[in-house]
């Protein structure tokens, strides 16, 4: 063949490509015409292999005329599969519209519950002083959570505390006293020990100010010189801190067997600054702790020497705390998922 010959033949398949694309329809259809034209089978194939009978001095020019009509017939090709292309993708949009202009949902923040707004500032409060937080299970032993807190099988403070048994030696624990067992027998009969131990305890109570869980927060501090000053000085300190630097705070004997010599602590009613009030009773006080120095006896069976350590507890209502500096009327609130109730305490 030759070069004039070629160009000839080459502007016709040119012309058919033309006239054929426009008879494209689909996908399906535009693979026929690439086979047609493109394809192992096509013109230009063959024309490809004819190569080799031209004339060595028309050879430059053959190849570059044929590679012309090969670009256009690729070019023909993809404009039309771009096209498709873009058509499927307009479809798709035109489907999936989204109207940006509508107000998205709303992303409602949440609010600390008013139970651990408490636990969070007295953990911070001990935190500064130096103290570190122990942990320990809600479904306790009977040993951890009585006897070793001092109070035998048949010990009238049981009474008190009255809890849910597991079984004979397994119950849910009762105060946060038996974290104090755990951290004793960690600790192997070696102070310092400052930790305190906030958690969830339950008894069998039922009324507007108790029920059957509530929560704690535990203190425990041994060394060889922690004194009962040490301990009117730290609790006064937190009882300020919790209800306002303008509270007294007094502190009467009491009875705890895990304890010896044990106070409650009272705060001035800050409702009425003493004076006497529906909140206080008419006393002007309120009672919010209990704590002790710790009884030898429970320093020796929990494996210290009671001759070389000493130390002090506290134990502390978390409910209550929240009820007081909240004016929480019913201690059930805490647990029953009300968000309106929790809703009041979120801090614009
Ligand atoms: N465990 C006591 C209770 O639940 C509270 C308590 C009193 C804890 C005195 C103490 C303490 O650590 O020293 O009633």
């Amino acid at each position: 063949m030759t070069l004039e010959e070629f160009k000839k033949i080459s502007q016709e398949e040119i012309n058919k490509a033309n006239e054929e694309i426009t008879t494209v329809s689909d996908e399906q259809t535009l693979n026929n015409f690439k086979g047609r034209f493109l394809g192992k089978k096509s013109h230009l194939t063959d024309f490809y292999a004819s190569m080799r009978d031209v004339v060595k001095e028309e050879k430059k020019d053959f190849g570059i005329a044929l590679n012309d009509l090969r670009a256009k017939l690729q070019s023909l090709f993809d404009e039309k599969e771009a096209a498709f292309r873009q058509a499927k993708l307009n479809a798709r949009l035109e489907k999936e519209k989204v109207d940006i202009t509508l107000p998205g949902y709303n992303n409602t923040l949440g609010s600390k519950h008013p139970f651990y707004a408490v636990v969070d500032d007295v953990t911070d409060f001990f935190l500064g002083l130096g103290y570190t937080v122990a942990d320990g299970p809600e479904v306790e032993s009977d040993r951890n959570n009585f006897e070793l807190m001092n109070i035998p099988k048949d010990h009238p403070a049981r009474d008190m505390q009255d809890s849910f048994s597991i079984n004979d030696n397994t119950i849910l624990r009762s105060h946060t006293s038996s974290v104090q067992a755990r951290v004793l027998a960690a600790a192997q009969g070696k102070g310092p020990i400052k930790v305190i131990c906030p958690g969830k305890v339950y008894r069998r109570d039922n009324d507007a100010t108790h029920s059957h869980q509530f929560g704690q927060i535990e203190g425990l501090v041994i060394s060889e010189d922690a004194t009962f000053a040490n301990l009117l000085e730290t609790l006064t300190l937190l009882l300020r801190h919790l209800f306002g630097e303008k509270r007294e705070v007094r502190f009467r004997p009491s009875f705890f067997p895990f304890t010896e010599p044990s106070v409650e602590a009272d705060i001035s009613c800050f409702e009425c600054n003493g004076k006497g009030c529906s909140l206080c009773k008419h006393t002007g006080w309120i009672e919010i702790l209990g704590s002790g120095m710790v009884n030898p006896n429970v320093l020796r069976i929990n494996g210290f020497d009671d001759k070389k350590y000493q130390g002090f507890a506290f134990g502390i209502g978390i409910d209550r705390v929240a009820m007081l500096k909240y004016g929480i009327d019913d201690i059930k609130r805490f647990y029953t998922n009300d968000v309106q109730f929790i809703d009041q305490f979120r801090k614009e």
